[in-house]
């Protein structure tokens, strides 16, 4: 898989792909990920990226130029499975959505800032918008980082112990049972019995147990 996320702001996507389980998947070769400058991509002498926005008002707009021969100049390379646009007001982002995006072969995350980008682009280019929730973050950058994040660990290989996104929390709509490690006690405050007895079927049940519970719990809109 390969990620290309075009941002005015490529600092701000250094470090999550630099460390720990990204790294390892890049170093591995099971995915690409290229920060695009925005500002590369300006034809203005100041490297301009964003102007005001017609009508007035407060706020800067992510100019369409530079977007757009970003965008050219990388599906001149390859064929993309999505355009997608990190915004507050996109799809909210889902277990389901990082599942499905994990299959594709080749994304483009653009990332917004200030007011946004000027709205043709979204029309015309983009054919994805997704959110990470509701709520307003200073740019599209963490948001994308997140989406990604989600989507790598996915891949086949990414996870040393391949058994182990499919029991995440929310594979089944299902949160995670508790886990516990070493030491079995702890001033006083014991692990459970059942995982220390070494009856693999009956830990299983024990968990999934745990899973629903906890579900109806916390999170009784995952059961429908
Ligand atoms: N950009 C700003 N806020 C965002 C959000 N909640 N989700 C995705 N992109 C964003």
């Amino acid at each position: 898989m390969r990620i290309d996320i075009i941002t005015c702001l490529p600092r701000l996507l250094e470090s999550p792909f630099s460390d720990s389980i990204l790294l390892r998947a890049q170093k591995k070769g099971l995915v690409e990920v290229c920060v695009h400058d925005l500002r590369k991509y300006s034809t203005d002498k100041h490297k301009k990226v964003d102007d005001y926005a017609y009508g007035g008002g407060a706020g800067m707009v992510m100019m369409i130029e530079p977007i757009v021969t970003c965008l050219r100049a990388l599906q001149a390379e390859r064929q993309y499975d999505e355009v997608i646009y990190m915004s507050p007001d996109g799809e909210r982002f889902s277990q389901r959505m990082a599942n499905e995006l994990s299959m594709k072969k080749n994304l483009i995350i653009l990332c917004g800032h200030y007011k946004g980008v000027d709205e043709r682009v979204r029309e015309h280019f983009v054919t994805r918008e997704i959110s990470i929730g509701d709520y307003v973050l200073s740019g599209g950058e963490l948001a994308a980082a997140v989406v990604s994040d989600a989507v790598i660990r996915l891949l086949p290989g990414v996870l040393s112990d391949e058994t182990s996104a499919l029991t995440d929390s929310f594979q089944d709509d299902l949160v995670a049972p508790p886990v516990y490690t070493r030491p079995a006690e702890f001033e006083g405050i014991k692990v459970p019995d059942i995982l220390l007895s070494g009856h693999e079927q009956k830990i299983e049940e024990w968990r999934f147990k745990q899973s629903v519970a906890r579900t109806k719990n916390r999170r009784p809109d995952l059961l429908r």
